[in-house]
């Protein structure tokens, strides 16, 4: 008995990484899995079919997934690769099922069982399969590379024999995994970096790394954890601390979040329109519209003295990395089920229940329907 396994090429435009690499296609075989794919579906990531040895090649799509026990991928998939998988049969990828009802639909009348790596609990036992994670933390790295490469000037202090130049001041907007890894980097590279979150848990965190939190003397605390609302004397005090930061910044990345909601508006056109000649924007939060209310997302554009870098899809643009850690957090996820070269599903198993979107023809989970309540709203 084995397990047969298929990776088609991703189809989405733009889109590079792919869900399995050679050092992972050896783990999996010895789990017992027999491992197909579609020539040509690791280029994107600089991975030929030549890399990987341990796997069989079909070019025809549908005979790939017809035969297919579980089919690996990042992007939610076409309908039709749903159409052809065979009912019973695994899916492991993104969703973002809010996204996709028509998608999550067919899943259910093809009676597949579908684990949506988006929905991995957030718990120190699935930290390895943590897809959003390992993605945003290549992203929250990239963003400062993509915007010292914007900058006309250089990060930290250089003393040569004309004279001392810089260091660069960066702010960091949002410090969730992104905007901790953006911290840390530009911290490395020498930058005067500042951070700034609406969760007051946050300055321990970017103070650990060496770097400033931005203190707006306001306390979003309110019960249970969540941020409450600010009185307006307190949105006034704390627009005043952000709008003379914005404005020392050199490079400002932002990566402000709320799961199931637009991106929250963290800078102003009149905030933009203060800031310094030469600066430089880069909105990670692009995909749900921007922290910017300039940004136009997956362009840049010159926006008075500053332009503003809103890319999509930034783990694509390092998908050789981005492929590597997604392959193993999804290795992770499958070293869960696989066993004795066959699939068992052990449903009380947290990270097994939580992460499955639809199983046996039914949603397993409302969520879908009612977004869940959301934890941090913006407060600024
Ligand atoms: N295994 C684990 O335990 C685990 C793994 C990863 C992340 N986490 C936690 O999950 C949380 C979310 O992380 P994420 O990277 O997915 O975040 P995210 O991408 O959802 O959001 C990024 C950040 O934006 C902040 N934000 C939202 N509105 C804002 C506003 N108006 N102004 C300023 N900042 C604003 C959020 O507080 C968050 O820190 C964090 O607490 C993180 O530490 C836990």
């Amino acid at each position: 008995m084995y397990v047969n396994l298929a990776v088609l090429k991703e189809t989405k435009p733009h889109e590079r990484r792919v869900a399995l690499t050679p050092a992972v296609a050896a783990r999996l075989t010895k789990l017992g899995a027999k491992l197909h794919m579609q020539p040509g579906a690791g280029e994107g990531a600089g991975l030929p079919d030549k890399a990987f040895t341990d796997v069989a090649f079909i070019a025809d799509r549908k005979a790939l997934l017809a035969d297919a026990d579980v089919v690996l991928a990042v992007q939610p998939p076409a309908p039709e690769v749903i159409d052809a998988m065979k009912p019973g049969a695994i899916l492991i990828s993104f969703i973002y099922a809010g996204d996709e009802p028509a998608l999550v639909q067919r899943l259910v009348d093809r009676k597949i069982t579908c684990f949506a790596m988006e929905r991995i609990p957030r718990i120190s036992r699935a930290q390895a399969m943590d897809a959003l994670s390992s993605q945003s933390a290549l992203a929250g790295y990239y963003a400062v590379q993509l915007g010292a490469t914007h900058l006309a000037r250089v990060l930290p202090k250089l003393t040569t024999a004309a004279g001392a130049i810089g260091p660069a001041q960066v702010l960091v907007m949002g410090l969730g995994v992104a905007g901790l890894e953006a911290v840390a980097t530009a911290h490395r590279l020498g930058a005067v970096v500042e951070g700034y979150d609406v969760r007051p848990e946050t300055k321990g965190q970017v103070e650990s790394l060496g770097c400033k939190f931005v203190d707006t003397g306001v306390d979003a605390t309110g019960k249970g954890g969540y941020a409450r609302e600010l009185t307006p004397e307190e949105k006034t005090k704390v627009a005043a601390v952000l709008t003379q930061r914005i404005q020392a910044a050199d490079l400002i990345i932002t990566t402000a979040a709320i799961p199931g909601r637009p991106s929250p508006k963290l800078i102003s056109k009149a905030q933009v329109a203060g800031m310094k000649a030469g600066s430089v924007i880069v909105d990670l939060s692009a995909e749900g519209g921007g922290n910017c209310e300039d940004t136009v997302p997956g362009e840049t554009t010159r926006v008075g003295p500053a332009t503003i870098v809103a890319p999509l899809n930034v783990p694509s643009l390092v998908a050789d990395d981005a492929s590597a850690l997604y392959a193993k957090n999804q290795f992770s996820l499958l070293a869960l089920m696989l066993k004795d070269n066959i699939v068992t599903i052990d449903w009380t198993d947290e990270v097994l229940a939580k992460t499955a979107l639809t199983h046996d023809g039914k949603l397993t989970t409302a969520e879908v329907l009612k977004p869940a309540p959301v934890k941090t709203p913006a407060a600024a």
